[in-house]
């Protein structure tokens, strides 16, 4: 019997990654894969409880800045395809520690370049570097217009600055070492199992516990929103059918000003929590806005959607519906990941 292929998923137990690992293990028993995570404040185990027992599904614990320890579990993993989603994530903690977003997002990458390239310089054949991106890197648009796959790079926060970054590094070991690789740039995601500092979450916590909900500026600013499942499907469509050496922009089609979606969110709440009309509205205060703060994102998912098939399943009405009941169904998990280290997090960033 010819033996599993071995694919690397990194950040498996964040937010995203956890729902690419699972959608993965489900899908595909011919391939071992193996979930390396550092487990950060944003990594939970607990995310995978569903599949960790899988008998194609390995869960390593290591930090994807030890060069030494991720050259090592290339030679004894001899990972064939890596789907590379560590990262820090949060733009606020950009702003406060750029360092860490550098280490993690720029040297990580690299080490996990370096070591696939070590392991298939002389075989790239069926090899594959799948890099996820974000579509920070195009900077802010203005009122009107589309981030496509050829508009400039003009990153603005440390984070997407150490993403552009990252990118840049994968596009250049393509065209330097012959590394066979993909890049997809996506917008903001939501859904279940998203760390409570990202806007949705956050503010469901926060009208759960009835505290105050902290919109930046003057809560104008514009996202373009995808169901995370949905992002998981077009990394799998990416991974499995794109073409090397290109990029693909991932999109829900669907922006929100942040007060509309805020607005949409609070209406939604006081129906799951059986509240009079207006209650958590009257919990949304104006706070100083982030520095830098990208104006709007918006993304033409065209190519992916022409080229590979791929579009958004759910509406955001569905998702957010869907959202909000993981949420509520799951207030021992929002319990876990909200006490400790969370409650100093909080006050540095909104007292
Ligand atoms: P997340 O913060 O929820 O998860 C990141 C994961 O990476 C965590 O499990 C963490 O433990 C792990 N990690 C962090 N540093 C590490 C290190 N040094 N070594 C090993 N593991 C480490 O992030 P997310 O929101 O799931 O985002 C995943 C990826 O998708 C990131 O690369 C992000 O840039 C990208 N992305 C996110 C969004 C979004 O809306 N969340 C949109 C587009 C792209
Ligand atoms: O666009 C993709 C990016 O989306 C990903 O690459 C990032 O990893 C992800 O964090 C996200 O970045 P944003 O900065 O857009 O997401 P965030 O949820 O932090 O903020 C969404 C919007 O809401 C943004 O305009 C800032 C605003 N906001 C956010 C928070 C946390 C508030 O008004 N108040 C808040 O408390």
């Amino acid at each position: 019997m010819r033996p599993k292929k071995n694919i690397l998923i990194t950040g498996g137990a964040g937010f995203i990654g956890s729902h690419v690992v699972r959608l993965f293990v489900n899908t595909y028993p011919e391939y071992h894969v193996f979930n390396l995570d550092s487990l950060t404040y944003a990594g939970n185990l607990e995310n995978l409880k569903d599949i960790e027992n899988k008998s194609n599904y390995s869960f390593l614990k290591a930090d994807i800045t030890d060069e030494s320890l991720i050259n090592s579990l290339f030679k004894t993993h001899q990972f064939e395809a890596v789907i590379h989603l560590a990262a820090e994530s949060h733009v606020d903690r950009s702003i406060t520690d750029p360092l860490a977003f550098v280490k993690t997002n720029v040297i990580g990458t690299m080490n996990l370049l370096n070591a696939f390239k070590n392991t298939w310089k002389d075989n790239y054949k069926n090899k594959l570097f799948y890099h996820i991106s974000t579509d920070e890197v195009y900077g802010s648009l203005g009122d009107t217009g589309l981030f496509t796959e050829t508009t400039s790079y003009d990153p603005n926060s440390p984070y997407s600055a150490s993403k552009a970054s990252s990118d840049h590094f994968v596009r250049a070991y393509g065209e330097t070492y012959g590394i066979p690789y993909v890049i997809s740039n996506c917008s903001n995601n939501y859904g279940p199992n998203q760390f409570p500092e990202k806007l949705i979450p956050l503010f469901i916590n926060n009208i759960i516990n009835k505290k105050s909900l902290p919109v930046y500026g003057d809560g104008n600013y514009t996202r373009d929103w995808l169901y995370v499942i949905d992002h998981a499907i077009a990394i799998d469509s990416v991974f499995h059918k794109g073409v090397l050496g290109e990029t693909y922009n991932i999109g829900g089609f669907n922006e929100w000003k942040n007060i509309d979606l805020v607005t949409l969110l609070c209406d939604q709440m006081d129906v799951a929590l059986d509240r009079e009309k207006g209650t958590s509205k009257k919990l949304i205060t104006y706070v100083k806005d982030r520095p830098g703060h990208d104006l709007r994102y918006a993304i033409d998912a065209s190519k992916i959607k022409n080229e590979l098939g791929w579009e958004p399943s759910v509406t955001f009405e569905q998702g957010l519906k869907k959202t909000i009941s993981w949420y509520l169904n799951n207030t021992d998990w929002l319990q876990n990941v909200t006490s400790g280290v969370y409650q100093s997090y909080y006050e540095n960033q909104y007292d």
